[in-house]
């Protein structure tokens, strides 16, 4: 049996935008109770791109800063991988720009990946099994997820958007190690999709919420089956868990689905909601600050999940894409997770941001409409229009 080398993440770099908006004064917008968000969805600030800000500055800002605290140079990188749904071209890879600003060039395989928000979790897999093949050379791989998400306005969605980058170096596992073996499912299912050339995602939101939990429950036996013990058992020895957070009220669920279907919930409903407490709520509030950055919010949850650990702690990363698939891994702290240098990363954005206030994101809203359709139809001053002409 081939026996693998011991590959995880050497260096992680966060970024999110310099906007947010407060989902109070997004409920006051819109006319809605703002408990209705921020109880019913566990949402409380979204991150926004404004026009100045692209998922190019997002990857760069998280690349840099992975590259900035990793020991090795760029010509040791042999591999860039983005995972996103914010596809700037339907031929070009995000890579291009990214690459090109980085000055990372030659020997290099360098690619997006698509699949919903998976494609941060399928890059970072890809990378993983690359630097574990004689292709690699010994090289290393840096991994971004990073997207920029907007609903139609007055949509159900429009409450979960988010953005940001999250960027992995893959090599020596000083932070985390990967394990060798993720746990995958997959089927066709119509639940959220965006078609070529629309600006906004469609959207069947009770059957995503289903497929959310089905990939959840079919990733969590298989890895149990794999790894023979009980789903009770692995909820109870897990150190901590982290999920794709489109709002951190559907991680709730999920865990809240895989208690039931284990031993965990007979006799005390107290015992889920603890195990929930325990070991996946706090890795959950940065998401609550950022929103749905797609295949970097369940990234955001895991960096933070890793914060502090003592070496040999196993943490589990379950991550959803519409579409749909779904793929469980598990990650091992390393050494450089108890220092958690990233950690600085947020802890600056979330202070130099500046906050929109509810009129500041109406007029983005209307703004960006017109950005992204060319046409006056939602009926900006003459103003306006000019400043989207000189933009
Ligand atoms: P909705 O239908 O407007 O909300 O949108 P709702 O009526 O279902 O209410 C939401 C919750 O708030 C409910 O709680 C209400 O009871 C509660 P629940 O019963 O479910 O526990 N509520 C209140 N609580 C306190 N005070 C109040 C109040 N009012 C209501 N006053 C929906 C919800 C999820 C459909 C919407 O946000 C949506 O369409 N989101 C986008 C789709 C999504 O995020 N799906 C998640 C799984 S799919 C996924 O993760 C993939 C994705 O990231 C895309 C990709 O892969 O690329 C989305």
């Amino acid at each position: 049996m081939r026996t693998f080398e011991s590959i995880g993440i050497a260096s992680l770099g966060l970024k999110i935008p310099s906007f947010f908006l407060d989902l109070k004064d997004f409920a006051q917008l819109r006319g809605t109770d703002p408990n209705k968000y921020t109880i019913g969805l566990s949402c409380h600030e979204m991150a926004l791109c404004l026009d100045q800000h692209t998922v190019v500055d997002l990857a760069l800002g998280a690349a840099r800063r992975a590259l900035m605290r990793w020991k090795g140079g760029l010509d040791q990188i042999g591999f860039l991988a983005i995972g996103t749904e914010s596809a700037l071209d339907m031929s070009a890879p995000l890579t291009k720009w990214v690459a090109r600003e980085l000055k990372i060039s030659g020997a290099l395989r360098s690619y997006e990946v698509k699949h919903a928000c998976l494609g941060g979790t399928l890059a970072l897999r890809q990378a993983y099994e690359w630097r574990c093949s004689p292709a690699s050379k010994g090289k290393a791989a840096l991994v971004i997820a990073v997207d920029d998400t907007l609903y139609e306005a007055s949509s159900p969605g429009e409450p979960t958007q988010g953005a940001g980058a999250v960027a992995m170096i893959v090599d020596k596992p000083l932070i985390a190690e990967i394990d060798p073996c993720s746990h995958s499912w997959s089927y066709p299912a119509d639940d959220f999709w965006r078609p070529i050339g629309e600006p906004y995602p469609h959207v069947n939101g009770p059957l995503s919420l289903e497929c959310y939990n089905q990939g959840a429950l079919a990733c969590f036996q298989d890895c149990c089956d794999y790894t023979k013990q009980t789903l009770g058992g692995f909820l109870e020895t897990i150190k901590g868990m982290s999920f794709h957070t489109p709002f951190p009220k559907m991680v709730q669920k999920a865990l809240g689905a895989l208690c039931d279907k284990s031993e965990i919930s007979k006799g005390s409903a107290d015992k889920a909601k603890n195990l929930f407490l325990e070991k996946v709520a706090p890795y959950l509030t940065w998401n609550q600050k950022i929103g749905n950055s797609m295949t970097a919010s369940l990234w955001f949850s895991v960096a933070q999940n890793l914060c502090g650990r003592q070496i040999g702690e196993q943490i589990s990363a379950f991550s959803y894409g519409s579409g749909c698939g779904a793929e469980l891994q598990l990650l091992t702290a390393g050494p450089e997770a108890r220092a958690a240098a990233w950690a600085e990363d947020l802890q600056d954005d979330f202070s130099q941001r500046t906050q929109l206030s509810g009129q500041d994101y109406d007029h983005f809203r209307r703004l960006n409409e017109v950005l992204k359709d060319g046409t006056s139809k939602t009926g900006l001053s003459k103003d306006e229009q000019k400043l989207r002409q000189a933009s």
